[in-house]
């Protein structure tokens, strides 16, 4: 199905091939996992398969491709679309259509399937990912992990024999996950389709995989069957801490409902985080996490309810630059915040806004350049960066400004263990040096390593809360049980 051979890419003029002579070899039926750290092209082999580089994304190839007996490297990628569904790590990019289902359908119309049969393969889709009822949603309005389950939904409406997935499951809750790979297993072992699919930890989520390929600086390190013993462990926290500071965030019997919506977005939540605390939030697509993100940092309003930050009632006008000291919110998708042309003016921006002396403006950015080794990046442009650097950047940029809250929704989306790492720890000093820290996130791990409390949320409300050992791995032995009994995604 997959015949690479001897293939090297390089993009522009930098100095290191992404892929460096590169040959492999993938039969139909194989459902094969890319593993690697970031950088180490996983995402630029994906991507080499139906021709997204170098024709949509410029690079020199060298070296022979075939793929389901096509030639990508000749073959516009619209021709090749019919053979291979891809999906890549930035769904919310490739939602063009103005209703879920239309979105679903827009694929299989420019394969020419007749009206009559669309209709039937767009609700299976749709169901298969649990994204029943959303059928004339808007997709902006889509939470992360609901615009993911979408971007999924597309491809496998076309029935490719070929499937081609960038880390599919980064921002799926962990019983989406679980259920997706469920799926990739049917369509394999059922269908016979071939399943490629980056994945960045390659731990735990290979099951199901036949065969782990693990590439490092472009070439490939290691070949084989996956690793049994490879389980999803929680790593120690990176520190103990007793946070005992005042109440920054006051969140109080809060409900909100989206306008035309059918049920509350969030539904009478109530938490408190204190100066020097990292409270963890987690909790299923769609429960609520992102719409609470907003609320705590005041840029909407409750329907019922009061949020206090810093003190003051975020219906309180304030002045920008005291909302900006108080709270700052890294969200989702960092392409809503990243407004500046280069990386340094983006980190300098909020400073700016501050009111920083220019002379401060230039030390605070260099350290925190340096800190997230942002370094080598300072003249990009942030959102041609890939998915988990850019966030890197807007988390550096909002830690620049050292709000009393800190608001990270899915800081972690893309990175990999070196990434978490790094900014598990830049939470952990935020904290010791007195900074309420909420974190809404999917990525267990991450919570492990930083939070002091975690809450539960599941259709707007708190379901459960704990301290992260016992609560997180109780989450993914619940997730494994629901995968187990439940088809849908
Ligand atoms: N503008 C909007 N209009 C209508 N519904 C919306 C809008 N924004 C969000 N929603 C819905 O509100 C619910 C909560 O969304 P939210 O983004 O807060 O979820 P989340 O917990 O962050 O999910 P995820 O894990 O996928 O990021 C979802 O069902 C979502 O579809
Ligand atoms: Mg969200």
């Amino acid at each position: 199905m997959i015949d690479l051979h001897d293939v090297t890419v390089r993009f522009g003029t930098r100095g290191e091939p992404a892929l460096d002579a590169v040959s492999l070899q993938v039969a139909a039926g194989e459902h094969v996992v890319v593993a690697g750290p970031l950088g180490a092209g996983a995402s630029t082999l994906l991507r080499l398969l139906n021709g997204v580089v170098p024709h949509l994304v410029a690079a020199t190839v060298i070296g022979r491709i075939r793929v389901a007996g096509l030639d990508p490297l000749t073959l516009p990628v619209y021709a090749m679309a019919g053979h291979v569904g891809m999906v890549l790590d930035d769904p919310g990019l490739t939602a063009t259509q103005g209703t879920v289902a239309e979105e679903v359908a827009f694929g299989l119309e420019s394969l020419g399937i007749p009206a009559g049969a669309m209709r039937p393969r767009v609700a299976t889709a749709l169901h298969d990912v649990g994204l029943d009822g959303l059928d004339d949603r808007d997709p902006a309005t889509l939470s992360g992990g609901e615009q993911q389950r979408l971007a999924l939904a597309s491809v496998l409406a076309m029935e490719p024999s070929l499937l081609v997935l960038d880390e599919p499951a980064t921002n799926l809750d962990p019983a989406g996950a679980a259920a997706l790979l469920a799926i990739l297993r049917r369509l394999c072992v059922g269908r016979g389709v071939t399943v490629i699919r980056a994945d960045r930890d390659a731990c735990g989520a290979t099951s199901g995989a036949t065969r782990v390929v693990r590439l490092a600086a472009g070439r490939i390190a290691a070949d084989g069957p996956p690793d049994p013993d490879a389980a999803l462990g929680l790593p120690a926290p990176l520190g103990p801490r007793s946070p005992t500071g005042h109440v920054v965030l006051a969140v109080s019997d809060v409900s909100l409902t989206y306008p035309g919506a059918a049920t509350q977005a969030l539904d009478g939540i109530s938490l408190e985080v204190r100066a020097g605390e990292v409270l963890g939030m987690t909790g299923p697509n769609g429960s609520g996490k992102s719409t609470l993100a907003r609320l705590a940092t005041g840029l909407t309003q409750p329907d019922a309810g009061t949020v206090v930050v810093g003190g003051l009632d975020t219906r309180v006008r304030r002045p920008a630059r005291e909302r900006a000291a108080a709270a700052g919110l890294v969200f989702q998708d960092p392409r809503h915040q990243l407004l500046a042309a280069t990386v340094r003016e983006e980190l300098a921006l909020g400073l700016r806004a501050l009111r920083t002396p220019e002379p401060e403006i230039s030390r605070r950015t260099a350290l925190i350049a340096e800190r997230f080794g942002l370094g080598p990046l300072l003249d990009r442009h942030p959102l041609r960066l890939g998915r988990a650097t850019r966030k890197v950047v807007a988390v550096a940029a909002i830690r620049a400004m050292a709000p009393q809250l800190l608001v990270l929704d899915e800081p972690t989306i893309g990175a990999d263990d070196a990434l978490r790492l790094l900014i598990a720890q830049e939470i952990v000093d935020a904290a010791g040096e007195g900074t309420g820290v909420l974190v809404l996130s999917h990525d267990v791990r991450l919570l492990a390593l930083v939070a002091d409390r975690v809450l539960v949320v599941a259709n707007g409300r708190i379901t459960a809360s704990g301290s992260p050992g016992v609560l997180l791995a109780n989450s993914l032995a619940l997730a494994g049980a629901e995968a187990a009994s439940a088809p849908a995604l």
